[in-house]
């Protein structure tokens, strides 16, 4: 009997070639080396780091996160150690893995600080490619850069200038229309688009009449946003061109099929790795299992493939 041929699972996103499409999205696991216990860190598609900004950050106060139905809040407000301590501790271990590393990053006061970053990384080849993160929602701002069209077109253009690398923007699923702000990103040159960061949320302890995290206010993720997160891929991928990888309440196979079809070409496990840390490495095998059952050679009789109507 001759054996099924294996799908093909790569998939190239800008100038980034992924031998498969799931990656750990960033603030949910560290820089891989806390995880290095639980899963086999070379067999996922990427990695993305902990968001990074140029001086070291102590974050929120805590409690940081809290459970919510379906989901978990968090005020982690961007703990990190900054880039110099970020090149020169953690990059080397996220470099011998021989796996694409992404590196988030963040601007605290203004704009330039992306600038100095991009500008840093751009020089080293271990890095594969560089997150905009222009959609935290735990830093006390009135306004996220990715929640006005014209300050996301001017801050992904001047990213643009400074380098080569493969540039993703991620954007906040906290606005009226996404379509316009990614289009903006698009416009402004951004490789792909990495939808959804958290949706803005609270959560009362009423025994005590307290908010439950220390910043009063924090992101929603996991099951809770899938549909929210689901819609956004959806309709972004019917707008752009660039390519689109999709997050928010990944769980499992089947919740992440959900993101392929609606229109993306990779997908990012967050908050399902502090319940389960081998979900995305599931998520690869169930991934190939349907491609097998439906016959699909490869990834794009996939993404975007929402049929119309049952049949
Ligand atoms: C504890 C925690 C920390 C996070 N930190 C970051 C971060 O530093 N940078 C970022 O872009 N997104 C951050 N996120 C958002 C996730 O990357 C992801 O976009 C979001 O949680 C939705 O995916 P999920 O529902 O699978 O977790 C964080 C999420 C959680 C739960």
């Amino acid at each position: 009997m001759v054996k099924p041929k294996q799908p093909n699972l790569s998939v190239k996103i800008g100038n980034l070639d992924l031998k498969n499409p799931v990656m750990v999205a960033s603030g949910t696991f560290g820089y891989a080396q806390e995880f290095e216990d639980f899963i086999d860190l070379r067999k996922l598609g990427a990695i993305v780091t902990k968001t990074i900004t140029v001086k070291a950050r102590q974050g929120n106060l805590p409690p940081r996160t809290c459970e919510t139905p379906a989901g978990m809040l968090n005020s982690i407000g961007l703990e990190n150690p900054g880039i110099d301590r970020f090149i020169r501790e953690k990059l080397p271990f996220l470099k011998k893995l021989g796996i694409p590393v992404i590196v988030s990053i963040a601007a605290e006061e203004t704009p330039d600080e992306f600038a100095i970053l991009v500008k840093r990384l751009d020089r080293i080849p271990e890095v594969s490619a560089i997150e905009l993160n222009i959609s935290c929602p735990n830093l006390q701002k009135n306004k996220l850069i990715s929640q006005d069209a014209a300050d996301t077109l001017e801050l992904v253009s001047a990213a643009r200038k400074l380098t080569e690398k493969c540039l993703i923007t991620k954007l906040s699923p906290n606005v009226a229309s996404i379509t316009e702000i990614a289009l903006a990103a698009q416009s402004a040159g951004a490789d792909a688009l990495a939808l959804v960061n958290t949706l803005g949320g609270m959560s009362i302890d009423v025994h005590k009449r307290i908010p439950k995290l220390g910043n009063w206010v924090g992101g929603l993720s996991g099951p809770a946003i899938r549909p929210v997160a689901v819609k956004m891929v959806w309709e972004a991928y019917n707008k752009i061109q660039i390519p689109i990888i999709g997050m928010g309440g990944i769980m499992d196979t089947e919740s992440a099929l959900e993101f392929f079809i609606a229109g993306a070409a990779a997908v990012s496990v967050g908050t399902a790795n502090f319940i389960n840390p081998q979900t995305s490495l599931e998520i690869i095998a169930g991934l190939q299992q349907y491609m097998l059952e439906h016959n699909m050679q490869n990834l794009s009789q996939l993404t975007g493939r929402l049929k119309a109507c049952q049949d």
